[in-house]
Parts: C-alpha cells; structure tokens; sequence
C-alpha cells in the first residue's frame, strides 16, 4: 500500500489535485489522505471547488489563513508538522506555486520524506513573483517533478535538476477541463447573466503586480471601461481586487463592468468558453482558454506557460490603458489570436493525472538521489 498525503491551500491547487485524487482512488494499493492549509478558506475561494470538482472535503485543515508571505508560509510549516508526523506517507504530493506548496516541500524534505512536485519546472524568470521563487525552491527540493510541458522539463535539466527525476505528465488542469466541460455548460451562466449569444469580455485580476499598485490598477480599469464600452465586461474579482479597488478609492472606474464575486470552477469555465475574449493574469485561465479556444489577453510582461502563447491563443499585453486597448482591437479585428494556427499543446489530453499516479507507483528513488548532477 502506497499512501500519499496531498498538498492544498489556494483556489488553482483545488483543479490539480481533482484528477490525481480521482486517479489515485481508482487504485486500491494507494492510500490518499489530503490536507487543506486553509491559504485560502472562504467559501468561494474554497469549499465549493470540492463540491464542484468531486473531491471529498479535506482530512486534515489547518487553518493558517491569511498573513505576510512570511507569517502564511511559517505558520503552515509549522501547523503541517505534527500532521505530517501522524501520517507517515510514502509521499507528500505538491501542487502548483502557492505559499502552501513550497511550506509542506521544504517541511517533508527535511524528514526526509519523499516529495512529488505536480505543475514542477515553470518558469517566468520574473523573481518579483513570489510563485516564481516557490516554484524554484519547490523543484530543488522535489524528488520527482512531474512536468506539463516540454519547457518545463528543459527548464529543470537547466538548473542541474537530474533527468532521472522529471517525468512529464502532462497537464492536470487540463484533465479537469475536460471531466467537467459538460457540467459547466449545463450551468448556462451566459444566459443567466443576460450576455448569451452576445459578444462578452470575462475578466480576473489578481496578481499583486496589477491590482496592489493604484497607478496600474487605475491603468487597467480604465482599459476594462474602454472595452465595457463595446461589449459587456463580466469581471469575477479576487477579494484582494475588491479590497484594493475600495482602497484606492477607484470605484467610479468600475463603473461600466459587471462585478461579480469570485466564481466556482465550473460557473468560471461556463463563462470563459463562450466569452468573445478572456482578459485575465491567471495562470489557470491561460491554459484553459487555449484548450477552450477563446483568445485570452493576459495582462503580464511574462508567463511561465510559454506554450499557451506559441501554440495556444494566449498573448501577453502590458499592463497600461492603451495596450489593452490595442490588443482588444487587435483581437477583435481578427489580425492577431484568430489569425494564429491552434494546436493542443502535447498531453494535455485528460490523462495526466493517471499518469501522475502512475509515476509515484512506478518511481522509487533513493534519498541519496537529492544530490544534484552535474
Ligand atoms: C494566492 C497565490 C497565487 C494564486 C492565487 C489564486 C501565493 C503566493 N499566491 O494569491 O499564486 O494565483 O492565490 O487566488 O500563494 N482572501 C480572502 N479570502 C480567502 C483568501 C484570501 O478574502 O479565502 C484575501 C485576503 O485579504 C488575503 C488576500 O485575499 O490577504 C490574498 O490572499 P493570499 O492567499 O495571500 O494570496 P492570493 O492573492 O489569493
């Protein structure tokens, strides 16, 4: 019997774990326990994604909430410890880039439990962002790194990771994707939100880079009114979003957008698909809406899903009035995204996370494999 103990904390961890726990409870020589950090805990940012995506609630919440980057990731080391030493897994299984995923790393490795990174490999180059520091740490801790995409796995052998240890899966959320597409569309949010059969932008917006900065969250406000006044903006928004936006005193800006609160995985799919264009600096949706085929504007000088944009419909877009309004235009006249050929980038097929289990079966590395090669 093989027990994982799974890893997770904020919204985009929830989509991951889905097809490695559904994938991992069809096997009856595993043994899953999942804990929740509790990085994210209202009930929109958390509890409805498992009612959503068929997961059972989480053994084990501990309940950190929220903090400093600092005081979040302390306060999660030190609550997973015990858990930790109760459970005794072969694994603890880690997803993504959040504060949650490189606390419960860097406890596990040094008891030397083994550690498997689902997501490993990505890379923004951009380290004034605190995923792209979680990520590094997380990969050069990880004993098995488990890839989404080819990049990823060049990335790694790059930083002297040893090939031995990367396996590449394809990607998890893509699964989801496709488990729930049916689902979603059954929820008809279009109709419900009186935009179906009409042009609509849907947005999110919640990168510390964007929305903490009053000067480029006024910038970006200004370009979602531009675009509200050609087609309606349906803009889901973050907590941090809503919070900044009543800080910054910038609610007049808003005005011509229809606000929603943060949304459930499948209400957010239901929308993103039929959407005219996506405007969003979620890593998620870059990889949703190219399998979706909507052209998504991801407001950011960099991704660390670069297929998304070489062979998906995704474009990265400054984040600034008149940039946005540009490649607004520029999609809308088709001479951009429409005009690219789209592929399905390589395993993103639905089977990842049957794949993910079956690399955490298969691989039994020794500890002495944590020295790097060179
Ligand atoms: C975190 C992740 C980010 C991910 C995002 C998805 C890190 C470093 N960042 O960012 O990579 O893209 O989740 O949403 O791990 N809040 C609530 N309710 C909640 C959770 C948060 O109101 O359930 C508010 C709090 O004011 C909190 C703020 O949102 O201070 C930010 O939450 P936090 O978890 O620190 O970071 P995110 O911006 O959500």
């Amino acid at each position: 019997m093989l027990t994982l103990l799974h890893i997770v904390g904020a919204r985009p961890n929830f989509m991951k774990l889905a097809p490695v726990f559904l994938a991992g409870q069809a096997r009856p020589d595993i043994h899953q326990v999942v804990v929740h950090t509790g990085q994210h805990y209202d009930r929109n940012m958390s509890d409805r994604f498992f009612e959503d995506l068929g997961v059972p609630m989480p053994d084990e919440n501990l309940g950190v909430g929220s903090g400093t980057h600092a005081e979040q990731t302390a306060n999660i080391m030190l609550r997973f410890e015990p858990v930790l030493d109760r459970h005794t897994p072969d694994w603890v299984v880690v997803y993504g880039d959040v504060n949650s995923t490189i606390a419960c790393a860097l406890v596990a490795a040094k008891k030397n439990i083994r550690v498997a990174h689902v997501e490993a490999g990505l890379r923004s180059r951009d380290r004034t962002m605190p995923e792209e520091i979680n990520r590094l740490l997380t990969d050069q801790i990880a004993d098995l790194l488990l890839t989404p995409s080819r990049d990823a796995d060049q990335n790694l052998l790059a930083e002297g990771i040893a090939a031995e240890k990367i396996v590449f899966v394809g990607n998890v959320m893509v699964d989801t994707l496709l488990r729930q597409l049916d689902t979603a569309r059954a929820l008809r949010m279009p109709e419900q939100l009186g935009v179906a059969g009409k042009p609509y932008a849907f947005v999110t917006l919640h990168r510390p880079s964007n929305v903490d900065n009053e000067g480029t969250l006024r910038e970006l406000l200004g370009g979602l009114e531009d675009l509200a006044g050609r087609m309606p903006v349906l803009f889901a928004m973050h907590p941090r979003t809503r919070e900044r936006i009543g800080r910054f005193g910038l609610g007049e800006l808003g005005r011509s957008l229809q606000l929603l609160a943060p949304l459930g995985y499948l209400e957010t799919v239901s929308l993103a698909e039929r959407a005219t264009l996506v405007v969003t600096d979620s890593g998620g949706l870059q990889e949703e809406t190219t399998v979706l085929g909507v052209p998504c504007l991801t407001v950011r000088p960099n991704t660390e899903r670069p297929v998304t944009v070489t062979e998906g419909t995704n474009r990265l877009v400054q984040s600034n009035r008149v940039a946005l309004s540009e490649a607004v235009d520029e999609v809308l006249s088709g001479l951009a995204i429409g005009t690219q050929p789209q592929r399905r980038p390589e395993l993103w097929d639905g089977r990842a996370g049957v794949r993910v289990i079956e690399a955490l079966h298969a691989v039994s590395l020794p500890l002495v494999s944590r020295t790097i090669a060179r």
